[in-house]
């Protein structure tokens, strides 16, 4: 008999259901008793005990299906130790209810927010197992997490879609890429969409640069040019500033965003008409493309594994091309971050793509 809790963590993404399958799955086909307690809005749930008793009917029809059907929210891992409005332990509620309920484990999809926290139940006794879920890809440990390539279509697409208009006006386009400190998601659909430059944070720019190119493009006989546009990309000054400066000149950044600074330079400086395309949260909306649906399927499967063989405190992750468990606390509190001498980027730049650098 294994009793399981499982939640989901953090910005959502695809997947996330299909990885649930796939644990619930092995754990059914192992014809041991299972109880599954599904906690609802990731770990509020279990800190205040919110619950629903889950059957394999529960996870039949979701291998396709977006979102996390036990909901999600943000708690943060900065302030977990804190006391809750009401003065409650939100760490000692979360043993409580899971010894209350007598869980043998607690499977918990999420990203690095959610990882700290796993790692920290974990030091604090709880037998965990977890999976890498997010759109950006930055989870230390595993080569790949699972949500990102469908968001690398999703984001890909509306850079597609972009080129035609951006083709017939014959005008600068911009689109911002989710990923929030990283660059994994704008360099992948960047590439796959075809822009002719991609300013990710790893890469600080330079403005003249990014200014040179369009020009050059024009001067060979371009019309557009499209610009894929990370999040979280920094002007080669601001990446000089320290942390507190950053912030205090965040405090009166005029933009929405930093594409929209990108966009008002150019503009400015040569007075060509730009345009700023934001897919935010599409990108991690709609259905796991195919790709997720396998590898969070193997992944869930492995996690299953773990769990039917007692092995816990492991992040079930992807490495060099192979599913491996990762230790949790190696996972916790890292960044994976697209490193800029990387084959990948300096393909890129053979391809004649302009960093900004
Ligand atoms: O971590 C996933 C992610 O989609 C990031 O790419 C993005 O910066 C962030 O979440 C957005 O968070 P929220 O959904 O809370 O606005």
């Amino acid at each position: 008999m294994k009793r399981i809790g499982m939640l989901t963590s953090g910005g959502d993404c695809q997947a996330l259901n299909a990885a649930m399958r796939g644990v619930v799955k092995t754990l059914l086909n192992s014809r041991q008793k299972v109880e599954i307690y599904g906690f609802l809005d990731g770990y509020r749930g279990l800190i205040y005990n919110n619950y629903r008793m889950l059957s394999g009917s529960d996870f039949s029809g979701i291998l396709t299906k977006g979102g996390t059907i036990l909901g999600s929210s943000r708690t943060p891992f900065k302030t977990i130790k804190d006391p809750d409005a009401n003065g409650l332990d939100k760490v000692e509620a979360m043993k409580q209810n899971y010894r209350k309920l007598k869980l043998d484990c607690l499977v918990i999809l999420g990203g690095n927010g959610t990882h700290k926290t796993a790692n920290l139940l974990r030091e604090e006794g709880l037998n965990v197992v977890t999976l890498p879920k997010t759109i950006d890809n930055d989870l230390w440990g595993t080569d790949m997490t699972f949500g990102f390539q469908s968001a690398v279509n999703v984001a890909t697409d509306a850079i597609d879609c972009i080129h035609t208009t951006a083709a017939s006006h014959g005008r600068v386009f911009i689109v911002e890429v989710m990923g929030h400190k990283v660059g994994f998601l704008t360099l992948n659909a960047g590439m796959a969409g075809g822009a002719d430059i991609i300013l990710i944070p790893e890469i600080p720019y330079d403005i003249n640069k990014v200014i040179k190119k369009i020009e050059e493009r024009e001067k060979n006989g371009s019309r557009f040019t499209i610009i894929a546009v990370a999040e979280g990309a920094i002007s080669k000054e601001n990446a000089k500033l320290s942390k507190k400066e950053f912030k205090k000149m965040m405090e009166k950044y005029p933009y929405p965003s930093v594409s929209y600074e990108v966009a008002a330079q150019i503009q400015e400086k040569t007075g060509r008409e730009v345009r700023v395309t934001v897919p935010g949260h599409t990108q991690r909306g709609g259905s796991p493309c195919p790709y997720d649906r396998v590898f969070a399927s193997r992944l869930g499967a492995e996690a299953g594994k773990l769990i039917l063989d007692g092995e816990y405190g492991f992040m079930v992750g992807y490495k060099n091309r192979e599913i491996v468990k990762v230790p949790l606390e190696e996972v916790a509190g890292k960044l994976k971050m697209v490193d800029p001498d990387s084959t990948i980027v300096k393909e890129a730049k053979l391809l004649g793509i302009c960093f900004g650098d």
